[in-house]
Order: C-alpha cells, then sequence, then structure tokens
C-alpha cells in the first residue's frame, strides 16, 4: 500500500487528514521508535499520540528518523496529540502544547485535541477555547476533541462559537455511535474511531467473519473498513509488523450495502457496545 493509496479526509477547515492513522497508545520506548519507521515505511502518513501516553519522545524520534532517511517529509505527515485532563484550563493549555511540542521535537502540530471532557473538572469549554487561540499562531494546524458526548459538545460549539475540526471517540463494530455521528454530521464535525477493533472483541465475531470470507479479507480489515465506509477515520494501534500491514490494506477494498447494514446491526446484539470507560463518568 502506499501513502497515496490511503483516502484523505477533509476537515471543517479545509486541512486534509489520510483516514487511516497508527493508533500508539501502549508503544513505549524503542519499541514506539521502530514501530512509527516501520509504519512510515508501510505508508502511513498519520500518527496519533497524547501527551498521557508517555512516548512523544520516541514518536518525535522516530518522525526525525525518518525524515533523515528520507522516507517522508514533514509536510506529508499528519501528527495529533492530545491535551490531558492535568493540562486542562485556559491557564495551562499553551505550555501543555509547547510541552508537546517541545517532547515531539517538531515545529507544529497538525492536530491538537482536548483527550477528554471530564466533567467534573467543569474545564472543558474554556480549555477548547484555550486550543483554538493557539491555531491564530501558525504553529497547530486543526483543533479538536476526543470522547465529548452530545451535550458537551453542543455546549462548546455554542459558547466558543468555535466547532472543532474532529471529535475523536471510541466506535467499533458493535458500537457504531450512530446518534454522536448524526450530530456531527450536523455540526460538520468528523468522526474519528479509536480502538476500531473494540480491543481485539469484534475480531472473533461471526457475522464479520462471514463478511471476511466474503471478501477475502481479515475480520480486522473489514472492521476498519466498515468504519472508514461511515465516513470515520480509523487509528488502529498494532506493535505488529504483519497486522501494521494487514490495517493500512482496509484502504483497498469495499462493503456492498448489505454487508455494512449487517455488520452495523451488531449494535443491537447483546454482549457488544462500549467496551472503554464512558466519558461522562471518566475519571472519577
Ligand atoms: P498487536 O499490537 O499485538 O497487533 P484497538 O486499536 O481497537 O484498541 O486494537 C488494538 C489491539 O488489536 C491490539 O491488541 C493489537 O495487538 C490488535 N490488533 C491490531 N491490528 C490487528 C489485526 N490486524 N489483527 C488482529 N489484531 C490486531
Amino acid at each position: 500500500m502506499t501513502a497515496a493509496a490511503v483516502p484523505t479526509i477533509t476537515l471543517n477547515d479545509g486541512t486534509e487528514m489520510p483516514q487511516i492513522g497508527l493508533g500508539t497508545w501502549k508503544l513505549r520506548g524503542d519499541d514506539a521508535v521502530r514501530i512509527v519507521r516501520e509504519a512510515i515505511e508501510l505508508g502511513y502518513r498519520h500518527i496519533d499520540t497524547a501527551s498521557s501516553y508517555g512516548n512523544e519522545e520516541a514518536i518525535g524520534q522516530a518522525i526525525r528518523d525518518a525524515i533523515a532517511a528520507g522516507d517522508v517529509t514533514r509536510d506529508e505527515l499528519f501528527i495529533t496529540t492530545k491535551a490531558w485532563q492535568d493540562e486542562q484550563g485556559a491557564d495551562r493549555i499553551p505550555a501543555a502544547f509547547q510541552d508537546s511540542l517541545h517532547r515531539l521535537g517538531l515545529e507544529y502540530i497538525d492536530l491538537y485535541l482536548v483527550h477528554w471532557p471530564d466533567p467534573t473538572q467543569g474545564k472543558y469549554v474554556e480549555s477548547f477555547e484555550a486550543v483554538a487561540r493557539l491555531q491564530g499562531l501558525g504553529i497547530v494546524q486543526a483543533i479538536g476533541v476526543a470522547n465529548f458526548y452530545e451535550e458537551v459538545l453542543r455546549e462548546v460549539v455554542e459558547k466558543t462559537g468555535t466547532v472543532p475540526a474532529l471529535n475523536q471517540v471510541e466506535l467499533h463494530p458493535g458500537f457504531s455511535q450512530a446518534p454522536l455521528r448524526t450530530l456531527h454530521e450536523e455540526l460538520e464535525i468528523r468522526t474519528e474511531a479509536w480502538s476500531p477493533l473494540g480491543r481485539g472483541i469484534v475480531l472473533m465475531n461471526p457475522v464479520i467473519d462471514e463478511v471476511a470470507r466474503e471478501v477475502g479479507k481479515s475480520t480486522a480489515q473489514v472492521a476498519l473498513r466498515w468504519a472508514m465506509q461511515l465516513g470515520c477515520s480509523v487509528i488502529p494501534k498494532s506493535g505488529d509488523s504483519r497486522r501494521l500491514a494487514q490495517n493500512i490494506e482496509a484502504a483497498s477494498f469495499t462493503l456492498t450495502p448489505a454487508q455494512m447494514d449487517a455488520i452495523t446491526e451488531l449494535d443491537h446484539q447483546q454482549g457488544f457496545g462500549r467496551v472503554f470507560d464512558d466519558p461522562r463518568t471518566f475519571p472519577a
């Protein structure tokens, strides 16, 4: 798969973002450097990290190495990072952003997100507003949020007058986030799926298995392709070369409307649903 073969998604500010990215939660140190280098060689151009992952230095190292080796140029890459709960607040966001920039060793970030609304702190509006102010300084291309649910998303838009370019949320077969995606469409916010494989639970499902047989792909590829055809970008994480290569191949085939519907129907199957924390209560 070449980088050019991965479709891009246009954000509401005109920014183009590759629809498949590399998730890096839990990748650390030398492993993270190796995997990011390998991913870039395989054609990944979109890399997702966060201050809380503790790997921004390693990812920055891999990016600089890849650029020095001539594998890629900075402007071909799309790098996302995020402000953690203890970095929220109008007074803290500018320094948090600079810290991330410094750890990554980059001159700008492509997409900066408020990582969780953390409603008990009550600082998500001022935090997003502070992120929006950074955008005017030429050090961040696009701005958004992660794990924001309907009420906080509406509140942020109403109170700041700025629409996040993207909301990165848990989304996978069995948890298609239909109501939230409808709101995103209304507001022109792109949906990005984190944990698009649902921590692996979707890989053994008979419905997905059947579709995988029909299209001659793996269940992981089918799950990723399904989210892409819903219009989402996806950021699967893998520490394994073969699976990294497999995941980016999700750009190379199409599911029929019937196959899409069969997978979306898994929302109503028992035992499926949200796998991780509910942002309405996390991290309380
Ligand atoms: P590994 O790193 O060993 O490849 P998610 O991004 O939905 O949270 O899923 C990540 C998990 O799914 C990781 O445990 C990862 O393990 C595994 N994984 C990633 N890609 C694939 C794949 N193509 N097939 C099977 N498992 C995968």
